[in-house]
């Protein structure tokens, strides 16, 4: 049979083409200039133009196809993709060694590993192909991120299988945006108006869930892999990582062995001190047992290895100074004053600004215009003024609102300085985009630049106005067409009938957060009832306290009572919410402080109220647990006042069985 020419000449070049995407994007060692390399690409795709039979799913120009549907469908990990032990200080990895020698004997190698601060990722190969790329989620069920996962050029569509290994298997590593990348994203977003990502882990996995692959595949993320399920003929971890580079998967170049811990200690110290030359983010480096027959001996607690642990770097702090202390105003009028720095590289990203809380905080700093000041930022967390070297205490709010001029005064017992003007346009643009929020009632498309518009147009004075919008109004506004006006108009009528708590926390009454109207809501059923409701009624609703009791009822008495009328005027018809389920964790009360690492806080909250417990936003001595996540702030602090019992993120999902 007669080979058709254009297969012979595909198939070079795609061979080709995969060599030098493997020498660019994988060893970083291109031989080819950009030029040289589009042109082989130009011709590839014009022959498969020509002869659209012979394309096949695994050419490099088809990484970019098929579409994503807006929900990512959940899969389920062949086994679970787990999450490390955590290590601190020296004493605590000292502790592990120990640990780990009583339990595997003397003899032992450990393999170090940067820990890449992105977003876990498992890979799927059958008979050689990429077949599913899927999300950690949490950690039995991720989601499926093929379409998007394909158009990382790290990422291997066709692969030759090593040896040993069955026609399926799983590897898993980490998907990150490179430094330079983010940082230039992020400029792009903010010049087209848009929120920039808070760092560079939060940008990867938005961009991993893009709906649109194209998105995607323009944000360069990059790979690093470093498991193998099932291992094959690999024995140890080294093998393993030799084995995935071996059929050019991308594997961390800086990887070492040592036979004793004062190696692995060595190793966490040169990182620190080099970190800032990688084009990524660590958060401390991974300490594996080498050998897999030790790994298996020592097996597993909870949700994690035994034979691993991460021995994490502190918060990375720089010295900068504060060119200016600006006060923005927010929802309820309360004026946070941030502080703009000279530009600084903390932990690879560009800090500007700081938050400085209030008033009493800048003082106890001694933060002022001009100071030389210490900043530090932590994995998810805002940055913030640690020290001031030279404090300087004396600054003082302005007496007028920045935004409306309006007067600004502090109502004791609170610490915060509010403008107490109610037409404040900078509150009432706040109040909107509380409303519109996640959590709240949830308008997807209803963002900033929109909302600005619709105030300046007068159309919105208050959230009742969404409701009464009309498509043509919407058509005529910057960047809004027939089909986007059309789309918009729908969501606002989706949320019409949100459930009643979700609708509590939209009106943003003082002090109630998302899990205190999840409590009103059950407490009173319709928005009626809580209405009415006085403050001895108040009080009684468990995690509901005096001030906050005199807080609701003045809501409801004032314009916080008008506002709701006028939304179910407006046809709003919030939704009871059904009676708390029985379950494991009935009557429990828990309080979550912190960022958690495998889901957001309104979705661990929502698992424990499937469970019949409930979530509360304030720690008293009522609180039965309090789960305490990265960062965990002053509840932590009470929690620990008042000897209630502090879980982490582990010991709750294990209290849960998961
Ligand atoms: S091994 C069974 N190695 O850290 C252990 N994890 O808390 C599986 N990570 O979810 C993880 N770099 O996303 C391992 N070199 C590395 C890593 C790494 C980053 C992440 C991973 C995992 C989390 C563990």
């Amino acid at each position: 049979m007669k080979v058709n020419p254009a297969t012979r000449r595909l198939e070079q070049l795609r061979a080709e083409i995969r060599r030098h995407e493997h020498l660019y994007y994988v060893l970083d060692q291109p031989e080819l200039t950009d030029a040289q390399y589009d042109a082989l690409f130009l011709e590839l795709r014009q022959l498969e133009e020509q002869h659209p039979d012979l394309v096949e799913p695994d050419s490099p120009t088809q990484r970019v196809g098929g579409t994503a549907s807006e929900q990512f469908a959940k899969v389920r990990h062949r086994s679970p993709m787990l999450s490390l032990q955590n290590a601190f200080d020296v004493e605590e990895v000292l502790a592990f060694d120990r640990r780990v020698r009583a339990l595997a004997g003397r003899s032992l190698v450990y393999v170090c590993e940067l820990k890449i601060d992105g977003l876990a990722m498992s890979l799927t190969y059958d008979h050689g192909k990429l077949v599913r790329a899927a999300t950690r989620g949490d950690g039995q069920v991720g989601e499926d991120v093929t379409a998007n996962v394909r158009t990382l050029r790290s990422v291997p569509l066709a692969i030759e299988p090593l040896a040993g290994l069955p026609v399926t298997f799983e590897v898993r590593g980490e998907v990150y945006f490179p430094l330079a990348a983010f940082e230039k994203l992020n400029r792009d977003m903010e010049a087209a108006g848009r929120q920039p990502f808070m760092n560079p882990r939060n940008a990867a996995a938005g961009s991993v869930r893009q709906i649109d692959p194209g998105v995607t595949a323009g944000r360069n993320l990059q790979t690093f892999m470093y498991a193998l399920d099932p291992a094959g003929r690999s024995r140890s971890q080294w093998e393993v990582l030799e084995g995935l580079a071996a059929m050019d998967l991308r594997v961390n170049p800086n990887r070492a062995r040592f036979e004793n811990i004062e190696g692995v200690i060595e190793y966490h110290h040169h990182w620190q001190q080099h970190r800032h030359e990688l084009d990524h983010e660590i958060d401390g480096v991974v300490v594996k047992i080498d050998r897999h027959d030790q790994q298996q001996e020592l097996g597993f607690v909870a949700r994690s290895p035994r034979w691993a642990v991460a021995y994490k770097y502190a918060a990375e702090q720089q010295e900068t100074q504060v060119e200016e202390i600006v006060c923005y105003v927010g929802r309820t009028g309360v004026l946070t004053p941030v502080a703009h720095l000279r530009p600084v590289i903390v932990g690879g990203v560009t800090v500007r600004n700081a938050t400085l809380h209030n008033e009493a905080l800048v003082n106890q700093k001694g933060v002022y215009p001009g100071a030389t000041v210490v900043v530090q930022r932590a994995g998810d967390v805002i940055p913030e003024v640690v020290s001031v070297p030279e404090p300087k205490p004396g600054w003082k709010m302005p007496a007028k609102c920045p935004v409306c001029g309006g007067d600004v005064v502090r109502e004791e017992p609170y610490i915060a300085h509010r403008c107490i003007n109610p037409f404040c346009p900078a509150q009432r643009l706040e109040r909107l985009r509380h409303f519109a929020g996640r959590g709240a009632m949830d308008i997807d498309g209803l963002g900033l630049s929109t909302l600005q518009q619709l105030i300046q147009r007068e159309l919105v004075q208050d959230p009742s106005d969404l409701y009464r919008l009309q498509v043509e109004q919407l058509i005529d506004l910057d960047r809004f067409a027939v089909k986007s006006a059309q789309k918009l108009f729908q969501r606002l009528q989706e949320s019409r009938d949100r459930p009643l708590d979700r609708f509590l926390y939209a009106l943003g009454i003082p002090q109630v957060g998302s899990a205190t109207a999840e409590l009103l809501a059950r407490e009173f059923n319709t928005l009626e009832r809580l209405a009415e409701a006085d403050e001895a009624e108040l009080i009684n609703v468990e995690g509901v306290g005096a001030s906050m009791a005199a807080e609701i009822h003045r809501f409801f008495a004032g314009t916080g009572g008008e506002l709701a009328r006028r939304l179910l005027d407006a046809g709003v018809r919030p939704q009871p919410v059904a009676a708390a389920p029985q379950g494991a964790l009935s009557g429990k009360i828990f309080v979550f402080t912190g960022t958690l690492e495998r889901m957001s806080r309104p979705e661990a909250e929502e698992l424990v109220r499937q469970l019949g417990g409930k979530a509360t936003g304030g720690v008293s001595a009522r609180t039965h647990y309090v789960v305490a996540g990265e960062a965990a702030g002053s509840k932590l602090e009470k929690a620990q006042r008042l000897k209630l019992r502090v879980l982490d993120e582990e010991a709750f999902f294990a209290l849960l069985g998961r």
